[in-house]
């Protein structure tokens, strides 16, 4: 065998920056690359989640720090990305995980719902690539190219009712992930991007969907719209680790001639 499986997998002396982690699948995914032996540097917009998260961390003998982070400030990922490479020595992994949704047909949709959720989703995750392909570059100051995850949804690769907003979002954060992808393997910079697509989990966003769907009256209650999402994923319902266990696979070299695609893990929803 020409590598050791499991070495292939292992994190040791990576440094992952996990955004939107104070809770959901940001918070599983923080734990599930810090376990691999990543050093974590775990941001949320809300800095008690986050430093709640990251002592939890430490109490399990991982590697953690955190700062208080808005996505949609540039001048706060530049602040960022420098802590995370002078107080954890470096920067090899980005998830690209704060999102907001917000459930509305198009008809009655806010302009100013629709621009926040592209703010937090698209530009968000436009200003993570931005300066962390920076850093992660050859000569940047991390300077050791990286992997870069982004995730988008099952409302990136096709269409939900009442969820036009996110769809969109989501859709654009595909072929962002493919366009960075491309950018950065031409350019030679040793960075991947991939983007990952989850169906319903039941986080507090995914319990909002399925209590919008009935508010939309796209199900009678919420047990039916609950049993409806159920029905679509033959799998039944995922759990964070699920995403977390995808996401190691993508930080990770196990992952290094994988770059520009796009995996869904929706328990055969899409199958
Ligand atoms: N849960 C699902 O069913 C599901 C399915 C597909 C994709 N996703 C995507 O996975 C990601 C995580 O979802 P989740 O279910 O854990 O959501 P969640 O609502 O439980 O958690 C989102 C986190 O992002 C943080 N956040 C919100 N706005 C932010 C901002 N401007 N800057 C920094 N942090 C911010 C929140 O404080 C929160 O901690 C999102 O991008 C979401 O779109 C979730």
């Amino acid at each position: 065998m020409s590598q050791d499986v499991m070495a292939a997998f292992s994190l040791k002396d990576k440094v992952a920056l996990i955004t939107g982690a104070g809770r959901g699948l940001g918070a599983t995914i923080a734990e599930t690359l810090g376990a691999a032996g990543a050093k974590v540097m775990v941001t949320d917009i809300d800095e008690a989640t986050a430093r709640a998260q990251a002592e939890k961390m430490q109490q399990s003998g991982m590697n953690a720090a955190f700062g208080q982070q808005d996505v949609t400030d540039e001048s706060q990922w530049e602040a960022t990305v420098a802590k995370t490479v002078s107080e954890l020595g470096g920067l090899d992994v980005l998830v690209n995980n704060a999102g907001v949704e917000t459930m509305a047909f198009f008809e009655n949709c806010e302009l100013s719902d629709f621009q926040n959720i592209q703010n937090i989703n698209v530009t968000g995750s436009f200003l993570g690539i931005k300066h962390c392909i920076r850093a992660m570059k050859p000569g940047g100051p991390a300077g050791q190219g990286g992997s870069i995850i982004n995730l988008s949804s099952v409302a990136g690769k096709g269409g939900y009712p009442g969820l036009g907003a996110y769809c969109t979002s989501k859709g654009a954060a595909r072929l962002m992930s493919r366009a960075a992808a491309k950018e950065c393997a031409v350019l030679g910079y040793g960075i991947r991007v991939n983007s990952i697509h989850p169906a319903i989990i039941r986080t507090e966003m995914g319990n909002n969907v399925i209590k919008g769907w009935a508010r939309l009256g796209l199900a009678e209650s919420e047990a039916e719209a609950e049993a409806l999402f159920e029905q679509v994923q033959p799998l039944g319902y995922g759990e964070p680790q699920d995403i977390g266990n995808m996401i190691l696979f993508l930080a990770s070299s196990a992952s290094k001639w994988v770059t520009g695609s796009e995996f869904l893990i929706d328990g055969g929803a899409r199958a």
